[in-house]
């Protein structure tokens, strides 16, 4: 069905088996996505698969590629093969003058002191969530916080009302599902839960500049909607929506994760909480919350001495890349004491993420909140989604003594 399998740095013996987990659509949660991307690292860092797309998994590869001007962001056929769809304006899809401009009406307010301004927005989320929590026994985090918590602080930042934040977590449900499925799908046809959530958010833009009290997230809006127009405006406000919290529920939850399985680290964060910080860090190395960043070369690029054709489908492993041993030694090693070694997780170059420092805060107050309530947690139980490209738990049971 894919014709000859093509060699990729000299091999010809890298069956599909298991690589297969790498594909969109094709992951199961089950299967450990960690093994996968080790031997694909060590046997072809570049590596072309069956079905064409090229995958890329060394720390240094990635790290380049992520930067790197002549891997586009916009997919190929925009505008001419594929009928223009909603995901087609989000700004992570875009390049040059339209990035830009949305750019920088997003991210002002994650800026310099801007920041500060969303913090009492986080304290209130962790208040609702978090800070009554139950102190022993068993508590499925992800049910009782890990995913409330961030939709809270999206939702208050972008003005969508409580009532509507239902809504939120069943679009956010879909587009996890559109990100797993491969770019040919999700391109077309433009998938009716994109397409909803995108007039929701073009129907709020409406309504809050017409009020004239915008949230602290769109301090920027009027210009965007002055440089693009409303409908690109409200596109890209769904899209804020979804990177905005769906990221940061999987940092909570698959830093809860290896916290519960490292008891030694749980101890030294109580005893000093200037380790929260590396306990973020390297949770986001560890279980990078986006595993894969997608790019298209404009021309033929060579990478690792693999040529590679214009248009092509690159697959950043910013998750494989992060475990690399090369780059962290013993990297599948939950370690505090690790320093000065940047991870990836929140990409690189023109595009890196705009959001970090919230995401940060977020992970910050939520375990500053825990560490006052558990004295130790232990492992229960933990059902890892079905995704290829979003790493996160849809359950994590842990069992909490109280401090
Ligand atoms: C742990 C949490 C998060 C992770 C792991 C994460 C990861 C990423 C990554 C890897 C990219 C780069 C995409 C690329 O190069 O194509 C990105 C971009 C982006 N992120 Fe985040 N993100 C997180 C939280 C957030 C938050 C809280 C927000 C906003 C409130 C946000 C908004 C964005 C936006 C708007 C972009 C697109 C930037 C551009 O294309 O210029 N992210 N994020």
């Amino acid at each position: 069905m894919h014709g000859d399998f093509p060699s990729t740095n000299g091999r010809h013996d890298l069956a599909a088996r298991d690589w297969q987990g790498v594909r969109a659509g094709f992951f199961r949660g089950a299967s450990d996505i960690h093994a996968i991307h080790d031997e694909m690292r060590a046997l072809a860092p570049v590596w072309r698969a069956p079905w064409d797309d090229v995958y890329v998994s060394r720390y240094d590869l990635v790290s380049a590629g992520l930067a790197d001007r002549a891997l586009s962001h916009v997919p190929p056929g925009d505008g001419a093969m594929l009928e223009r769809t909603a995901l087609h304006d989000w700004l992570m899809y875009q390049e040059g003058e339209a990035h830009a401009a949305i750019r920088q009406s997003l991210q002002q307010p994650f800026v310099g002191k801007g920041i500060a301004a969303l913090r009492p927005v986080v304290a209130e989320a962790v208040d609702a969530f978090v800070a009554n929590v139950q102190t022993e026994g068993e508590i499925d985090v992800v049910a009782a916080f890990t995913r409330a918590v961030p939709e809270q602080v999206i939702c208050r930042l972008l003005g969508v009302p409580a009532t509507d934040m239902p809504l939120l977590r069943g679009w956010s449900a879909s587009v996890r599902a559109i990100l797993d499925t491969g770019f040919d799908d999700a391109f077309s046809g433009g998938p009716d839960a994109i397409e909803a959530m995108s007039d929701y958010f073009t129907g709020l833009a409406r309504r809050l500049l017409a009020d004239g009290d915008l949230p602290p997230l769109l301090a920027g809006l009027p210009g965007l909607v002055e440089a693009l127009g409303i409908e690109v405006a409200g596109r890209n406000l769904a899209f804020l929506a979804f990177a905005g919290h769906e990221t940061t529920v999987h940092l909570l939850g698959n830093m809860l994760h290896h916290l519960a399985q490292t008891p030694e680290a749980w101890r030294a964060l109580g005893a000093d909480r200037r380790l929260v910080t590396a306990a973020i860090a390297e949770t986001l190395r560890l279980e990078s919350p986006v595993q894969k960043i997608c790019r298209w070369p404009l021309r033929p690029v060579e990478l690792a001495g693999e040529s590679i054709e214009a248009g092509s489908l690159i697959v950043l492993l910013i998750g494989a890349a992060n475990r690399d041993p090369a780059q962290f030694a013993d990297p599948a090693r939950f370690d505090l004491g690790r320093a000065g070694r940047q991870n990836l997780a929140f990409g690189r170059g023109a595009h890196v993420c705009i959001g970090r420092a919230l995401a940060e805060m977020e992970g910050a107050m939520v375990l500053s909140a825990l560490l006052d309530r558990w004295r130790a947690i232990e492992p229960v139980a933990a059902d890892w989604m079905d995704n290829s490209s979003i790493r996160g738990l849809d359950r994590l049971v842990l069992r909490a003594s109280p401090a």
